[in-house]
């Protein structure tokens, strides 16, 4: 569904990708695990044409993407960025219909967003800075999905979020996942990762450095030690 193919890029003079090389199939949910630092959001800036790509090949069911964030977006991939990106001055209201009114018309509604965050309904009329940080991230979810992707990215959902929330985000994904929707998800849980995800690499300094199903990465501790310092 994506592919990677030795991919080079970073920031101005700064490579932080080196040749980074991946495959996240349709209908799969895939992990990218690695320390600080590694080039995991880098990673998914590339793909999302955020970054410069100075080499390599990114490809979207078989067809190359173009650097254009809209474009892509348009194409089918919705991201979550780790900074959630909530317009603060618009309520959970105004966020939501912005982001139908751009990308809508696809079996993603409102209501139907609203029935998978029934907590976001009771908090349609607040501000995005009003919003705990588990709200703020539903609503940066529930935007993503009025996207009607056929992949979704998300960059470390649980980041600063309290167990109770983990929980719930957990199991909203795991739908989505039984829906069948595919995922790719940056993580520094790696238990939460690795309970959602049918495949795992793990980047280090900028490349692939390890990949294989999440049955596998659980029962290896070397490499769970040795890249994720587990
Ligand atoms: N805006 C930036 N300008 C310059 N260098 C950056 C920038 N953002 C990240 N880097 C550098 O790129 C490298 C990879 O960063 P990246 O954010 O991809 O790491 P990560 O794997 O997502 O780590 P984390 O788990 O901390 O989120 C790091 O050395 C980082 O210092
Ligand atoms: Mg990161």
């Amino acid at each position: 569904m994506l592919e990677l193919a030795a991919v080079n890029s970073g920031y101005g003079e700064t490579q932080v990708l080196h040749g980074m090389s991946l495959t996240a199939r349709a209908g799969r949910v895939m992990a990218i695990l690695g320390r600080n630092g590694a080039g995991k959001s880098t990673t998914l800036k590339t793909i999302m044409g955020l970054l410069p790509r100075t080499a390599g090949d990114i490809r979207f069911e078989g067809q190359p993407i173009d650097r254009h964030p809209y474009e892509i977006a348009k194409r089918g991939i919705a991201y979550v960025p780790e900074t959630r990106d909530i317009f603060p001055s618009l309520t959970v209201r105004e966020n939501l219909e912005l982001t139908a009114k751009r990308f809508g018309g696809g079996g993603w509604t409102m209501d139907r967003v609203l029935e998978l965050f029934p907590r976001l309904g009771e908090r349609m009329a607040n501000g995005g800075t009003q919003l705990s940080g588990g709200e703020q991230q539903m609503l940066a979810i529930a935007r993503a999905l009025l996207m009607n992707p056929r992949l979704l990215i998300l960059d470390e959902p649980t980041e600063g979020l309290a167990p109770i929330i983990v929980q719930l985000i957990h199991d909203k994904l795991q739908e989505l996942k039984a829906e069948g929707l595919s995922m790719i998800i940056v993580e520094q849980n790696f238990g939460f990762a690795t309970s959602l995800a049918d495949d795992v690499v793990v980047v280090g300094k900028g490349q692939i450095v390890w990949e294989g199903s999440a049955a596998e990465i659980r029962a290896d501790s070397d490499t769970q030690h040795r890249w994720l310092g587990v």
